[in-house]
């Protein structure tokens, strides 16, 4: 399950996003927003954060305009690990290096094709394990 969170900055993205995990036959649960109605970014990224950090979802992906508002918000959760990626090399490298658990973009920096790609590369990639567990355990007090 993949707990699902935005503004109405990243709306319009994340019902391509939606579309797209349709497509791949992945189920996701959607904390909102609902609409492109003005609202606080802090309230999405934390309802979606809580549901990863409980374990009721495995990964998260969060949008806004920057991805810049939502991924600090989710990161104040305790378990999470919010990574705010606009490339492919990053979504890949902070799977195998950071275990990231929340994927960040933002709905005004990336077109919707990069954005989608970059959403595989996140949910496929695994975690390399090894030094890099030390190195992410460290990161929890
Ligand atoms: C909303 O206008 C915008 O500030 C928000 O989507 C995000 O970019 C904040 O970091």
């Amino acid at each position: 399950m993949i707990a699902l969170g935005c503004d109405h900055g990243g709306y319009a993205l994340m019902q391509s996003v939606k579309k797209h995990l349709d497509e791949l036959g992945l189920e996701y649960k959607d904390f909102g927003t609902y609409s492109t109605d003005s609202c606080d970014y802090p309230v999405y990224a934390k309802a979606a954060a809580n549901a990863v950090a409980s374990g009721e979802c495995e990964k998260g992906i969060l949008i806004c305009g920057t991805g810049i508002g939502i991924s600090i918000a989710a990161n104040k959760v305790k378990g999470i690990r919010a990574a705010l990626c606009s490339d492919c090399f990053s979504a890949e490298m902070t799977r195998r290096h950071n275990d990231a658990n929340m994927l960040a973009m933002g709905a005004r920096v990336l077109g919707e094709g990069l954005a989608l790609k970059i959403v595989d590369i996140f949910l496929t990639t695994e975690f390399d394990g090894g030094r890099h567990a030390r190195r992410v355990d460290m990161i929890e007090d």
